[in-house]
């Protein structure tokens, strides 16, 4: 494979990392919420008629999600909205307590408090989570502050799905996709940005029925965000190698090795690394994965090689038994 085409492989799997990465330090200048400061304080109107003030009433030391819709988008908006109703779910009664969700009409002319009711009833959106109307340039002004504007004329949809997470009382801010896995949205609202003062965060973000959200996967995430680019489980080689099987011939530890450390393995002339490259003519990049975030992929790698090997399995079961 030519230079250019490894450059390209390396760029596209550093995009999520990049993203993910993304993190504003925004402390608000003045408190009293001057337009000077971060957050504008400019007048909105809730769902129920309410008039609030953006910051002082929406954000000022609370932990929240932002984004911008509109109740007439029929592209992103309506997927945005309904992810966004899942990570209500995941969170569960933790929203409207510790956690705030408001989505602010980019076309308060045409949603109305009573539109964005009947908006709010057909996604099911549960208390904790206000929908805000107001003047359209006032909006259009937050938009922009809260990097969430976009050109109307971009795309079909005068849209991007962007999420803006933050937690006022420390600083911290995420702009993420609101498109994005709605269990990593619940865990990234639920943990990172709550002062990670639970002891076992993941025990503590619980789902709609109270139960501790199991469904989130961390090897799965970190697989999909550091190595899909490249590696495939079972769908055949792409830049590097299929990795399914990949556990029965390899040991633990070298596994662990060429995934933390790939340019170490080849510095040392390890014949199986020098093989693969010689091979794939890519050299696999470090890509820094810390020794507990290995220990998540390689399970995930196992757990996905054992449940294709039993499909397969079941389905040469049922062949033989058709025979
Ligand atoms: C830019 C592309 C790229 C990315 C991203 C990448 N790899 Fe690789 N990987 C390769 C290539 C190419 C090889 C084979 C050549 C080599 O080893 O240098 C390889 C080899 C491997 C091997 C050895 C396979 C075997 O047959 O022994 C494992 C295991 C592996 N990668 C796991 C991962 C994991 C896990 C991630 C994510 C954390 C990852 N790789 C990210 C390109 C990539």
């Amino acid at each position: 494979m030519s230079s250019k085409n490894w450059k390209n492989a390396a760029f596209i799997s550093l995009i999520p990392i990049a993203i993910f990465a993304f993190v504003i330090a925004a402390k608000p200048v003045a408190a009293n919420g001057a337009d000077s400061s971060h957050f504008p304080n400019i007048e909105l109107i809730t769902q129920d008629g309410k008039k609030v003030h953006f910051y002082d009433d929406l954000v000022k030391g609370k932990i929240v999600a932002i984004d911008l819709i509109y109740t007439t988008c029929h592209y992103a908006c309506p997927l945005e909205t309904a992810r966004l109703a899942q990570v209500q779910r995941k969170l569960g009664d933790r929203v409207g307590k510790d956690v705030f969700f408001y989505s602010i009409s980019i076309d308060p002319d045409h949603d109305t408090p009573e539109v964005l009711r009947a908006y709010m009833e057909k996604f099911h959106v549960r208390p904790g989570w206000t929908f805000l109307t107001g003047k359209k340039e006032d909006i259009i002004f937050l938009g922009r502050r809260l990097g969430l504007y976009t050109d109307p004329s971009v795309n079909a949809d005068g849209h991007i799905p962007h999420l803006l997470i933050g937690n006022e009382a420390i600083g911290q801010w995420i702009r993420s996709s609101a498109l994005d896995n709605p269990s990593f949205q619940a865990r990234m609202i639920g943990d990172f940005l709550d002062n990670f003062k639970h002891d076992n965060p993941a025990e503590q973000v619980s789902s709609a029925d109270g139960s501790p959200m199991q469904n989130f996967d961390k090897g799965k995430y970190l697989f999909g965000r550091d190595c899909i680019a490249c590696h495939t489980i079972g769908h055949g080689d792409k830049v590097g190698p299929d990795l399914m099987g990949v556990i029965h011939v390899r040991s633990r530890q070298w596994l662990t090795q060429i995934i933390q450390h790939p340019d170490q393995l080849l510095e040392e002339k390890d014949p199986t690394a020098t093989a693969l490259l010689k091979k794939y003519n890519v050299r696999m990049p470090n890509i820094y994965v810390s020794d507990l975030d290995a220990g998540y992929i390689i399970r995930y790698i196992e757990e996905q090689t054992a449940a294709q090997e039993k499909q397969a399995s079941n389905g040469n079961a049922t062949k033989a038994a058709n025979q």
